[in-house]
């Protein structure tokens, strides 16, 4: 499990995160949800020890990583997969050495168990390993490149995974299929999963729980239906994609 305990974070004078607090409960798909720029991506470096908090706490299960030393965030880095946000792949590296790297910091396996390891992961992830382990990112399509950076994360079999807009940018049929990918993740490679999105249609296929970031804080957290029927006006007007009431709401009007 992760816990996540007032989560505090100030970028110069900027408070992004004020007070987070969030459960991930082992074996589910949790989203976060927030309009842009509340603090999503921010969250999810503090999980894999990127960003060290201002104040407060994140376990990933018995480890404060905000306090943890570097030998024990190199550990947790081999139990949390992530794909970043942002162009995930390095751009100078074929497909198949993107997705071997973290085997040769992390492990000390054979060339010939390396090439095994990547290609079935190809796999994993709905790749043609034959055809595309040897292209660079740039010779993929989008969705292809969000599945070789999922591949990369998830190849140290880690027990989380954290996806940062897995679906954005991508048609609604590639979308769909990213969506399969992370749920048979989930439940068939037993994947705790953490998916960040804006992507609601998706959200609500394949969310175990949905937790909403807003300005700085956690304000609704729960199952689909729960979400759908939050009470919140700020959640309601995140779901019907309202600007003005959001705004109204957010300026105290
Ligand atoms: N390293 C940093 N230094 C300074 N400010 C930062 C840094 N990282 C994030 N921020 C600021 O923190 C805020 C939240 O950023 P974050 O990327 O977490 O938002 P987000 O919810 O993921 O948004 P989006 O949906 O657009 O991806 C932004 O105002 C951003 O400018
Ligand atoms: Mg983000």
């Amino acid at each position: 499990m992760i816990k996540i305990r007032h989560l505090k974070k100030v970028f110069g004078k900027k408070i992004v995160l004020k007070d987070v607090n969030l459960d991930i409960y082992d074996g589910k798909i949790t989203y976060i949800l927030g309009m842009s720029g509340q603090g999503k991506s921010t969250i999810i470096k503090h999980i894999v020890g990127l960003l060290k908090p201002t104040s407060g706490e994140i376990w990933v299960d018995d480890v404060n990583i905000a306090n943890a030393d570097i030998q024990t965030l190199y550990k947790i880095r081999k139990k949390v997969g992530f794909t970043f946000q942002e162009g995930a792949l390095f751009d100078s590296m074929n497909i198949f050495d993107n997705v071997a790297f973290p085997l040769k910091e992390h492990t000390k396996l054979s060339k010939e168990e390396i090439k095994k390891r990547v290609f079935e992961t190809l796999e994993m992830v709905g790749l043609d390993a034959n055809r595309v382990a040897y292209l660079y990112p740039h010779e993929l399509s989008g969705g292809m490149r969000k599945r070789a950076a999922t591949a990369r994360a998830i190849i140290l079999k880690p027990k989380y995974v954290l996806y940062d807009e897995p679906t954005s940018g991508l048609d609604p049929i590639i979308s769909d299929k990213i969506t399969r990918m992370i749920i048979d993740l989930n439940k068939n490679h037993n994947m705790t999963s953490v998916v960040i999105s804006h992507d609601l249609k998706e959200t609500f296929k394949s969310a175990d729980y949905i937790a909403m970031l807003y300005q700085g804080e956690i304000i609704e957290f729960g199952s689909v239906e729960e979400f759908k029927n939050s009470k919140n006006p700020i959640v309601q007007a995140f779901i019907r994609g309202d600007s003005e009431i959001y705004e109204k709401i957010a300026e105290g009007v």
